[in-house]
């Protein structure tokens, strides 16, 4: 099969200077949606028909099994279709999809696939309680004769509630002859895509029908209100899902997932938690209110508190990471490590049973096990220029308010006293100290004011 996807549309209700298709839905350009789509059919090409901010949607979809035909100026949806037809292979079906229509789902289009077989038009259609704006099918003892669009339609035709839902099959051969013959004499001036369906019963090829399992599937996005109706549809999907897989939500109204979210058995997630890109949480998972998680892995029994921010980064089985806690790119850990509030953690590996439980930054650090950083603990990785690491081996002792001025190493078991600043390395097993002996001074007073 081949796949046209129409795309040049500007989309001006959006109000945006973003192409109407490269705006996301779940963290993801709608035309991406339906490009995905087109490739869980196995098409053997795909062809994204594209006119407004043209470079822009090139730059952000283009890939090598991707084609393109440029339609300037828009001149309806059979002009669309007609831009595509020198790239498409004669032997197979063309299936157009819509890219602002993101939803539609596999099922679905198999089933028109289905009914389409290799020489009929078949057309998606579906029951509108309210079908204003959209095209009608009209049928003649069952038959679908043609479609007529609500702005050349008559009384009687306007009361039809069956609805053109954009999505149609047709045989290539024919399509190129039928996209030929198109007049734009019509109420908009346009050269109808729809117009192929009269086309078609004159030539005697049989005109077939398949409907969607959900109206939703069909819905196109032309506003930031259909946008977001969309996203929540889709997010309410994705949710239903997870549950059905075993995941306890606390509330299936209150997640977003923009990307894949994959979880092993008996994980719990509470509300207002978002995943994006790759995230992966392992057998009996937690995770608390209002954690944004991004590209990471979360290994099994691990619980990450209320409001953690964790972003391309590794948590070994059975840590507790927050809350309140960071962890930025590169940060790796391992089994039971312990990082608490307001601690922020970027490009640095830390052994098992190791923790930081306050206040604290570590920064290009590599840190063994059992080791025990205290509140207030900096790395000084960065001196202006350079980023330089600090090592800490195992068993190390960091007092509170210690900054590790890097590149610098605490030997094994080593002890830093509270308010260290660490310029030299730490040898192991020893208690190393920096700050000023403390001082009493006797008969010392405070001033008072004097009085005038
Ligand atoms: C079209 C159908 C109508 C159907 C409706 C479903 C026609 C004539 N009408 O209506 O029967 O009920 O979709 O939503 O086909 N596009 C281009 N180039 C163009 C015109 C459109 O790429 O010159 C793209 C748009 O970006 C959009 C899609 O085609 O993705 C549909 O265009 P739109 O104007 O929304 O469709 P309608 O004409 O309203
Ligand atoms: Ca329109």
């Amino acid at each position: 099969m081949n796949v046209v996807i129409l795309a040049a549309g500007m989309g001006k209700r959006m109000q945006s200077a973003l192409p109407k298709v490269l705006h996301p839905l779940a963290g993801k350009p709608l035309l991406s949606h339906v490009i995905a789509t087109a490739h869980s059919l196995h098409a053997v090409s795909i062809c994204v028909v594209y006119g407004h901010g043209g470079d822009q949607v090139l730059s952000s979809v283009a890939a090598d099994d991707l084609q393109f035909a440029l339609q300037e100026p828009q001149l309806g949806t059979g002009h669309a279709v007609a831009q595509a037809m020198p790239m498409l292979d004669d032997n197979v079906p063309t299936l157009v999809l819509y890219g602002d229509v993101p939803l539609t789902t596999t099922a679905s289009l198999l089933r028109l696939m289905d009914v389409a077989g290799k020489d009929k038009l078949a057309i998606l259609t579906a029951e509108m309680a309210d079908p204003t704006g959209l095209g009608r099918i009209v049928r003649e003892d069952d038959e679908i004769k043609r479609i007529v669009e609500q702005k050349d339609a008559n009384e009687q035709e306007r009361k039809i509630t069956e609805i053109n839902t954009g999505i149609m099959i047709a045989p290539t051969r024919p399509l190129k002859q039928w996209l030929s013959t198109l007049s734009n004499n019509n109420a908009q001036g346009e050269y109808y895509l729809t117009d192929i369906v009269a086309r078609a019963v004159a030539d005697g090829v049989k005109v077939v029908s398949a409907q969607p399992d959900a109206i939703w599937e069909t819905l196109g996005v032309n506003s930031k209100v259909q946008l977001a109706e969309l996203e929540r549809v889709h997010q309410l999907n994705i949710a239903r899902q997870l549950l059905e897989q075993g995941v306890t939500l606390l509330d299936p109204a209150r997640i977003d997932v923009r990307g894949t979210l994959q979880c092993g058995r008996d994980v719990s997630i509470d509300v207002g938690c978002v995943f994006e890109g790759e995230v992966t949480l392992g057998d009996g998972v937690s995770i608390a209110a209002h954690c944004v998680i991004k590209n990471a892995h979360i290994a099994a029994g691990t619980v990450i508190k209320p409001f953690c921010h964790i972003e391309n980064a590794s948590v070994g089985a059975q840590s507790q990471i927050g809350p309140y806690a960071r962890l930025r790119p590169g940060t790796e850990l391992a089994e039971d490590v312990h990082i608490g509030n307001f601690v922020e953690i970027k490009n640095s590996q830390i052994a098992a049973h190791s923790k930081a439980n306050h206040l604290a930054y570590v920064g290009d650090a590599t840190i063994g096990s059992r080791v025990n950083i205290g509140a207030g603990t900096i790395t000084c990785n960065y001196d202006g220029v350079n980023k330089s690491r600090t090592v800490i081996e195992d068993d190390a002792f960091i007092g509170s308010d210690t900054q590790l001025v890097a590149p610098v190493r605490v030997g094994k078991g080593a002890t830093l006293g509270a308010g260290t600043t660490l310029t030299k390395d730490a040898p192991a097993g020893k208690l190393t100290v920096s700050r000023a002996r403390q001082l009493t001074i006797d008969g010392w007073q405070r001033p008072v004011k004097i009085k005038k």
